[in-house]
């Protein structure tokens, strides 16, 4: 197994494959996008390959395929399915915002993808436009009772906003009564590439639950997992559970399995660290396999203890990077 400088097992890679989407989420990116690289700029499938080959070598087990909005690339199946046919990758999964056809369901049930995270932050069609900027809503609710009847495990993420969606979490706790799903309350962070300010959250993990007991006192802690992200609950005879992830308080760096590589094929070992190491430029500079793993250890041996040590070295205004770039 693979560890980091404070003994944490490094597993998870999360692998954005473009900046691009076709919503404009206001807590991730301006109403005019952002200013996107060139294909050139981004790595190619070919190189994303390799650099999973390596890791998976490495013990990286499980890879998120994230973005911007995944499927806006092209031949993004065809890709997924030689990602899940790698040696070592025991685990595929991706977040995308629902927009997709219906048919990439099939094609991700039939590789085996382990889990299907859908970004949605409300329930109720106008709130969803005002979020997003775009009137999608019906599509994405359609692309999540299909992703439930494939049976493929699904996620849904949603990003807490006081001014926006406290109205959806009890009935987002609501719906996992009848549905087996789960669905995560994330706080928000503040990577909106600009699109807005950001100050301190007010509706932090611990109020979002507190909100959620208020109605449902009877709610049942679930055992997490030893690396998750987030801390899990189920109300009584319900189907599915929800959770929700300190995203910006930071309260689990200490079990985090995680690192990331970006669009552009910077590698990033923590969430809110500034910039990262161009693993494109080394392999386009002809770096061997052997390089590019001892590359890799360099910076797994160099990892910041916690997202606020990391923080610490950034200079830049924080609101100018989006998750979109980063790799959600
Ligand atoms: N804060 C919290 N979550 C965010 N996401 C995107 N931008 C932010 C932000 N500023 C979420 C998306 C998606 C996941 C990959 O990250 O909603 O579900
Ligand atoms: Fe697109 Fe996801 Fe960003 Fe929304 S949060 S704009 S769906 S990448």
């Amino acid at each position: 197994m693979l560890f980091d400088n404070h003994g944490r097992p490094l597993r998870y890679l999360r692998l954005g494959v473009t900046e691009r989407c076709n919503l404009r989420c206001f807590y991730c990116m301006p109403e005019e996008g952002l200013p996107w690289s060139s294909k050139k700029q981004l790595l190619s499938y070919e190189e994303m390959i390799r650099l999973v080959s390596i890791l998976a070598d490495m013990g990286i087990d499980k890879v998120r395929i994230t973005g911007g909005e995944p499927f806006v690339r092209k031949d993004l199946i065809p890709f997924m399915s030689e990602l899940s046919q790698i040696d070592g990758i025991e685990k595929l999964s991706i977040t995308t915002n629902g927009t997709a056809p219906l048919k990439h369901i099939d094609a991700m049930k039939a590789m085996g993808v382990h889990a299907v995270n859908l970004s949605l932050d409300s329930l109720d069609k106008e709130r969803f436009h005002k979020i997003t900027r775009r009137d999608e809503f019906d599509q994405v609710w359609e692309f999540l009772q299909a992703l439930i009847k494939s049976g493929i495990k699904t996620k849904i993420n949603a990003v807490i906003m006081e001014e926006h969606n406290l109205d959806d979490i009890l009935p987002m706790v609501e719906l996992t009564k009848k549905e087996p799903i789960n669905v995560r309350f994330i706080e928000e962070m503040p990577f909106n590439g600009g699109a807005k300010g950001y100050q301190k959250i007010n509706w932090n993990y611990q109020k979002i639950l507190e909100h959620i007991t208020n109605k449902y006192p009877d709610i049942i802690r679930l055992d997490d997992h030893v690396s998750s992200t987030s801390y899990n609950y189920k109300l009584p005879e319900a189907k599915g559970s929800f959770g929700v992830i300190p995203a910006y308080s930071r309260s689990i760096c200490s079990s985090c399995d995680r690192i990331r590589i970006t669009p552009k094929g910077e590698l990033k070992t923590c969430l809110y660290q500034a910039g990262g190491f161009s693993f494109r430029d080394f392999m386009r500079a002809g770096a061997s396999d052997d390089a590019i793993r001892e590359k890799f250890m360099q910076f797994f041996k160099n990892r910041a203890k916690n997202g606020f040590e990391a923080e610490k070295q950034k200079e830049q205004n924080d609101t100018f990077e989006s998750m979109a770039t980063i790799g959600g």
